[in-house]
């Protein structure tokens, strides 16, 4: 099982409110559709999502947020949610749209549901699910952002690999010369705090990224402009991005 996390930053334009890169989302079908391997898709809010979040000053922590806020931000994801899907379709991938209220109950996933969606992915149909804003019970709600939701899954599912397409080529350890980091053995890079994002943008990403690898899987970050990457990262051929190399007790 592999599971894949479409960054809204490559998916979406971030410097314009609402706008999907709609040829980079085909490109990105067209190379998903060569991996013959059950697969789970989940993709991020971009400016989408964070767009709205922001305007409504909402974030990962539980709380009373503005109930126009949430129904808003909900309702936009569904928008690029659709547009995922309609790629999909129209590069003859089968999606099976999976909202994460069908699987999250609070901020916590239902094992159940997860190992459902594992049986659904095995018969070769897609499941796609995304970062959104969940409710988390009396009367609070908060963003859960696609990376946690590949932790969640990674953790119930034991992912051969999980891959975070990005709109880099990888880690850098340098941001000026984009010297790219090409494996991590359980270090933690260092890298700075992007404020523009309500879900903690690089930085949430290596978070996870790390929290899946010290499961002992396998994690990559690629470059979704590049998709023959996330193919030759899946048939474990050479390619560019950064391996979190799955360790345990590191
Ligand atoms: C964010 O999901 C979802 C919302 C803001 C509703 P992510 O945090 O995974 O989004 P990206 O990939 O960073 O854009």
């Amino acid at each position: 099982m592999i599971l894949i996390k479409l960054g809204g930053s490559v998916i979406t334009n971030k410097e314009k409110s609402l706008s999907a890169r709609r040829k980079t989302i085909d490109n990105l079908a067209t190379s998903l559709k060569k991996i013959d391997e059950s697969m789970i898709i989940v993709h991020g809010g971009g400016s989408y999502g964070h767009y709205w979040s922001v305007k409504y000053d909402m974030h990962t922590k539980e709380k009373k947020y503005d109930l126009r806020g949430v129904a808003i931000v909900k309702n936009s994801m569904i928008e690029l949610n659709k547009i995922v899907l309609d790629s999909l379709l129209k590069n003859k991938l089968n999606p099976y749209c999976f909202p994460p209220t069908g699987f999250m109950l609070g901020n916590k996933p239902i094992s159940k549901k997860v190992k459902e969606i594992e049986k659904i992915a095995k018969t070769g149909l897609i499941p796609v699910t995304y970062g959104d804003a969940l409710w988390y019970g009396q009367k609070k709600t908060y963003i859960l952002s696609g990376d946690k939701i590949m932790t969640h899954l990674a953790k119930i599912l034991k992912s051969r690999l999980s891959i975070f397409v990005l709109n880099e080529d990888g880690l850098y350890s340098d941001l000026k010369s984009k010297k790219l980091i090409y494996e991590l053995n359980g270090e933690r890079p260092l890298i700075s705090e992007n404020k523009k994002d309500v879900t903690g943008g690089m930085v949430r990403k290596v978070e996870e990224a790390s929290k899946i690898s010290k499961m002992g899987m396998n994690v990559f970050f690629v470059n979704g402009n590049k998709p023959e990457r996330i193919v030759k990262a899946v048939k474990n051929r050479k390619f560019e991005g950064t391996l979190f190399r799955g360790k345990r007790n590191v």
